[in-house]
């Protein structure tokens, strides 16, 4: 199955529901906490408010019968050896445990409750401050792919536990003896110690040997001249009363499994990774979650994708993945953060609106274009590209089709149309002519007057029925919103940067949602946003003398997008150069 990576708009329902038994590895979801107050509106867009007034239309039974259908077919396209975690908190994780995962899930196959801890202080009046997120992790089946991963320690535990500090870093004193007693060279005597003295036997550090050892050959060595050689460039030290201890660094240590509290994992509100809506998850908490339970090339699924964590991280950690959220607002700013993200190593992706893109569809190549406007129409796709008389399928009664790639399509091509029709089949056509049924079907964005008269004058002089229909009878289109962007010089700063104030301003019968800015706009690498977020199109941002691309973005309520370059030429003063 060739799979591309997707990022869909709508109703996570309807589409969970399309897609295949068993085809996905993981499911990572983080659905509207269910607290009933405005915060959960994050984009505030048409698509975002009907859902939250879907779910809270009545108490929490509403809700938990809201998220259960969805996780259903979560289960469902789950494949055997896969995995979901439900991201939930205090307000409604009891019942989504018990109602949702334990009935679905079932019982046995609860792997975990992990504790996320989200924040330090949250102070609320009469209670104590609640601080953890909590994420529920159950498998499909009893045999999940799982991955152990280690973890860095955290800060409060190295300053606790790697209390000593010298040059090569902060360190630990570790036992250099292992319980119970050993003969032989295992209990020699090494500097006035004796292990089975003590009831115990040397056990040597072996990673920290074999770096300490590097280039030396130690075939043959014993134990004494494995801890000289140690002792010698540093690495054990003697406790008052006598007993070897080696230093164990952290950076040695490789850190410590992880278990289902997760104290280490900051949350984004300080971090450089905050990309401005409220609800963001760290990317650090994403990748922990998709190492343990996917390998590469496993596809990652997160139905309530919001500002497209999951997706981000599926694409560096190269899963595959599908993204789904209701709001327009939410896939274009996941679409702008992958575009920024993209690395040698991405994988391409598609974005699914609701509605197409009428350029992106008459650039689209030839054939892509027709196969998608005939399976569009219902109909079958005409596998030959040459030698079918120019016919690009068949309409589910069997009807020839001709797909059109332009606008204003003239007369000549409804007379060719006709001629090839009876070529191509003469005994349907004619037994459509005499039934007085369509021979055929032309598809185009457009239909020029001399089209719309010939097809008039073969049906009152011919009995000949062409059907014409245009694209946007088939599937809904949009344009493109138009943009201006105009800019003001602000002076320079005292470090000699010059300070430029725009201002963009973006028009579309759908209403405007968001605009985005490249101030290091280099073409040939794409639009790689500066700002992600931008809801009233205005930006100052400072400049070093020289030569300046810059690109803004904005984005309508159909998620129809328009780009606007400018050339900046900064020195004593700034000029626009060409556009
Ligand atoms: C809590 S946010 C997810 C945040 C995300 N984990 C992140 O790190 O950016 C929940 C998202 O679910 C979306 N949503 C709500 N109801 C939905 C539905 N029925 N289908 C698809 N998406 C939905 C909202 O638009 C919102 O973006």
């Amino acid at each position: 199955m060739s799979f591309i990576n997707k990022l869909l708009l709508g109703d996570n329902l309807e589409i969970l529901k399309g897609l295949p038994d068993e085809s996905v590895d993981l499911v990572y979801l983080d659905p509207p906490f269910f607290s009933n107050r405005n915060y959960e509106v994050i984009w505030g867009d048409s698509g975002e408010v009907r859902s939250f007034q879907d779910r809270w239309s009545g108490g929490v039974d509403h809700y938990i019968a809201w998220l259960k259908e969805r996780v259903a077919e979560m289960h469902r396209i789950l494949k055997p050896t896969g995995s979901i975690f439900l991201h939930c908190d205090w307000h409604a994780n009891a019942y989504i445990r018990v109602e949702i995962l334990d009935k679905l899930f079932g019982y046995g196959n609860f792997r975990n409750e992990i504790i996320w801890k989200r924040t330090n202080a949250h102070n609320e009046e009469g209670q104590l401050g609640k601080i953890y997120d909590t994420i529920f992790y159950y498998s499909k089946t009893s045999r999940p792919n799982f991955n152990t991963i280690k973890s860095p320690y955290d800060v409060g535990y190295i300053d606790s536990f790697f209390k000593h500090e010298d040059n090569r870093g902060q360190y630990r004193l570790q036992v250099l003896t292992g319980a119970g007693t050993r003969n032989g060279d295992s209990d020699s005597e090494w500097n006035g110690y004796i292990p089975s003295k003590s009831g115990r036997h040397w056990a040597m550090p072996k990673k920290l040997f074999a770096k300490v050892a590097e280039g030396i050959d130690t075939t043959g060595w014993s134990i004494i001249q494995k801890l000289d050689l140690l002792f010698e460039h540093g690495h054990i030290v003697f406790t008052k009363n006598g007993t070897p201890n080696y230093k164990q660094y952290i950076d040695d240590h490789g850190g410590v499994q992880v278990n289902d509290l997760w104290t280490d994992i900051e949350n984004v509100s300080l971090k450089a990774e905050r990309i401005g809506y409220p609800t963001q998850k760290p990317i650090a908490l994403l990748e922990r979650i998709i190492k343990i339970a996917s390998n590469e090339g496993d596809i990652v699924l997160d139905p309530f994708v919001g500002g497209g964590t999951t997706v981000a991280a599926a694409d560096k950690l190269q899963r595959r993945w599908i993204g789904i959220d209701q709001s327009v607002q939410a896939v274009k700013v996941t679409e702008l953060r992958l575009n920024q993200q993209q690395a040698l190593f991405s994988q391409p992706f598609t974005v699914q609106l609701h509605k197409y893109d009428y350029d992106r569809l008459r650039n689209m190549d030839a054939f892509e274009f027709e196969q998608f406007i005939v399976t569009q129409f219902g109909g079958q796709v005409n596998k030959k590209q040459r030698g079918d008389l120019g016919m690009d399928g068949k309409a589910a009664d069997g009807r020839p089709i001709q797909v059109k790639r332009s606008d204003d399509i003239g007369r000549n091509v409804v007379d060719n149309f006709k001629a090839a029709c009876e070529r191509y089949d003469k005994k349907a056509y004619e037994a459509a002519k005499a039934e007085r049924r369509p021979i055929g079907t032309i598809i185009a964005f457009s239909f020029g007057k001399g089209a719309i008269q010939e097809v008039a004058r073969l049906k009152n002089q011919e009995d000949v029925f062409i059907d014409l229909k245009r694209v946007d009878e088939i599937i809904p289109i949009a344009q493109k919103p138009k943009l201006t962007v105009s800019l003001q010089d602000a002076g320079s700063d005292k470090k000699g940067l010059r300070e430029i104030a725009f201002a963009a301003l973006g028009e579309s019968p759908a209403g405007i949602e968001f605009y985005a800015w490249d101030f290091e706009h280099d073409p040939a690498k794409g639009f790689k946003p500066t700002v992600l977020i931008d809801k009233e199109g205005m930006q100052t941002f400072r400049f070093k003398p020289g030569m300046h691309t810059i690109a803004a973005k904005v984005i309508d309520n159909d998620g129809m997008e328009a780009i606007e370059t400018l050339r900046l030429k900064v020195n004593g003063e700034v000029t626009r150069v060409g556009g």
